[in-house]
Order: structure tokens, then sequence, then C-alpha cells
């Protein structure tokens, strides 16, 4: 399609939001002139004053006439709308006028909206804390939420057309409720092993995980690092990001180091991009790492948690690893044996 120019929605250009509330609410009618019913103006009820607030809309330069519209909207436990899963999950809203429906139109919004939080949960864009909607509280004492890269939405079960494209797209059903289905978004990210080239991002992830203590001048270093790769090349795992064409793609978002002296393997550094958890990643690294001990014959694997980090803990502890308190770390520096 020529002549459709794209504009971030703010509070100047807003009332197109309730043209595209309209048509999203409406959307078996061939009407285009129409407005939402009052019980769902909440939706976009003070555009732009909630964190978080993004929309596109897309409008033919030629006569003005607005063609579609997308937004994201954070809402919280007690104060939602139709597709909320989580406050840190943004819930997505799209409408194509009817006259352009089928055109690609609804497929480029959709984009558009996932390249958006792709682009704030790698830069490590964050949210305030407690309230994002105003009028429910007031912002907390910490530094706020990490944006994570996935959107909810809902769709009437009625809705094919809708809910195809959304498959299309890669949005999974998350649960059915009455009438409708609550949809999620999670981008795709595949399995690679770890090559030297690699390091220098793997240490900038690294650098954003909590929990994993780096030695930047020993031995994780680039020439250490490269080194333990050399001695471990199928064991040490990266995740990125996987979907072409797609904001980030190739991006480190987990990795860990696993080191193999002949009898056990000893996982170091596991570690998943903050905008990026709980996608499975971890899950799959470990896996992928106990299903290549078993291949050599390797009955057992370690790795070390810091005391403090009740986080991690809970997550081996979800995954069926069992905590050791039956044995102590001793530690010496090599070349400088106790006396
Ligand atoms: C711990 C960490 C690696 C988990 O990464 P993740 O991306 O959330 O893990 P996954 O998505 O693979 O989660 C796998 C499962 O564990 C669960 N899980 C993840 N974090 C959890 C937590 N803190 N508590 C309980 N369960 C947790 C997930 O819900 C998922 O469950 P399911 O498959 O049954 O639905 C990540 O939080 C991290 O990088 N933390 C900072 C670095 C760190 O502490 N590393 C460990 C050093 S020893």
């Amino acid at each position: 399609m020529e002549n459709i120019e794209f504009t971030e929605i703010g509070t100047k250009n807003r009332d197109f939001l309730l043209q595209g509330l309209a048509w999203a609410a409406d959307w078996r009618s061939a009407a285009t002139d129409t407005s939402p019913p009052g019980d769902l103006l909440y939706i976009v009820e003070g555009w732009t004053e909630r964190p978080g607030d993004f929309g596109v809309l897309a409008e033919d330069t030629r006569t003005g006439t607005l063609l579609g519209v997308v937004w994201l909207r954070y809402w919280q436990e007690d104060y939602h709308s139709y597709g909320y899963i989580s406050q840190d999950i943004p819930e997505l809203g799209i409408a194509v006028a009817p006259g352009y429906r089928g055109l690609g139109l609804g497929r480029t919004l959709l984009k558009m909206a996932q390249q958006h939080m792709l682009k704030k949960a790698l830069t490590g864009s964050r949210l305030p804390e407690r309230s994002r909607i105003p009028e429910q509280g007031t912002a907390g004492e910490n530094d706020g939420y990490g944006i994570a890269a996935s959107i909810s939405l809902s769709v009437e079960t009625e809705n094919h057309v809708a809910r195809s494209l959304y498959e299309s797209a890669g949005f999974r059903i998350h649960e059915k409720r009455s009438g409708d289905l609550i949809m999620q978004w999670k981008p795709g990210w595949k399995l690679h092993t770890m090559k030297p080239a690699d390091i220098p991002e793997t240490l900038r992830l690294w650098k954003r995980c909590e929990g994993i203590v780096l030695y930047e001048d020993a031995e994780d270093s680039r020439e250490e690092l490269t080194r333990f790769l050399a001695r471990n090349p199928e064991l040490c795992l990266t995740a990125r990001l996987d979907g072409p064409g797609q904001t980030g793609e190739g991006a480190v978002i987990a990795a860990a180091i696993t080191g193999w002296d002949g009898r056990r393997f000893y996982v170091h550094h596991l570690g998943v991009h903050p905008g990026f958890r709980r996608l499975g990643t971890a899950r799959a690294i470990l896996q992928r790492i106990l299903q290549l001990g078993a291949e050599r014959s390797v009955r057992k694997t370690h790795l070390f948690v810091l005391d403090s980090n009740t986080d991690a803990r809970r997550f081996y502890h979800h995954l069926g690893w069992q905590r050791r308190d039956d044995v102590l770390l001793f530690s010496a520096e090599c070349g400088d044996p106790p006396v």
C-alpha cells in the first residue's frame, strides 16, 4: 500500500484511538465512523499519562483518512482490561479501518508493536515501580520494572481472521475465558554453541544479570574465556533471538559455560537477559547440558549458587536440581598452597 504514514500516537492525535477502539469492539461491522461503547472508554482513557503507553496510527497521506491503529498498555491485577496476563506484560489493541482490511496493514502494525517491545527489552528500559496507573496509587521506592519482551491480547473466539493473524505473528493461546481467547506473544530464540567471537556480547549480557560474579581481570577475561571455550567447545551455549528481520535478530539473550574435568560437568554463569526471562532459555540450556553429559557417560553435573541468590535457588529447585547440604566448597589459590 502506498501513501501511508505511520505516526506515534501522543496527546494531540489520541482521538484516533477512540476510533480504533470502536472498530476493534465492533469487528463485524463495516461502518467506518463509529464510537466505542461507553463501558470500554477506560481502555484508552488518559492516554500517554501512564508509563509504557505506546501506539501507532496509519494514515493515508493524500486524504488524511485513518487506516488503522495499534496500541500497547500496561494494566494491574486489580484494574485491567480483557487480555490481561500480568502487570509486566502490556496488552495490545489493534484495528484496521473496515475498507482497508486484508491488505497487510494489520500485520505491519502488529510487527511495529513487537519491534517496540523488543527494542525496549534489549535496551533495558524500565517502568516506574508499583502503580503504572496514576489513580491507582503512588510509585514505590525502588527503581521499577524492567521491560519484558512480551505482549498479551484478547480476541473473541469467533474472530477467526484476527486470530489467525495473531497466530502467524507468533501469538499463542494462553488461556480461554468465556468467549475470548487470551493470547501471548513471546519472541522466538534458538540455542547455539558459543564461539570466541561471542564472548564480548556474552560478557555484556552477564553484566546485566544480578547473581553472576565476574572476574574480568582473570577467569572471565576474553583470553581465559577463549581458553575455556577451546577446552569445552560443545558445552558452552548461548540462546539467540530468532526471527528474520526482527529487531535484535541474533542478539544473545541467555548463556552459560560448562566445564568437563573428565569426571563431572560444572556449569558456570547461567544468565538470562532481564528483558527475556521466563522464555524457557535457561531450562533449555540446562537440559542440553544434561543430555550432553549423558552422551559422555558423565553421571553428575554441579553448579555453584551464591547463598544470597534466592531467585536462582528457587529456579534450580523448580527444575528439580538437588541442593547439597553435605558438601562445603573449599578453595585455594593455585601456586600458593596453604601450609
Ligand atoms: C535464574 C535464571 C537463569 C532463570 O532464567 P529464566 O529465563 O527465568 O528461566 P526459564 O524461562 O528457563 O525458566 C524455566 C522454569 O523455571 C521457572 N523459574 C524461573 N525463575 C524462577 C524463579 N526465580 N523461581 C521459581 N521458578 C523460576 C520458570 O517459571 C519456568 O518454569 P516452567 O518451565 O515450569 O514454566 C535468571 O533469572 C537469571 O539469569 N538470573 C540472574 C543470574 C543468576 O542468578 N544466575 C544463576 C547463577 S548460579
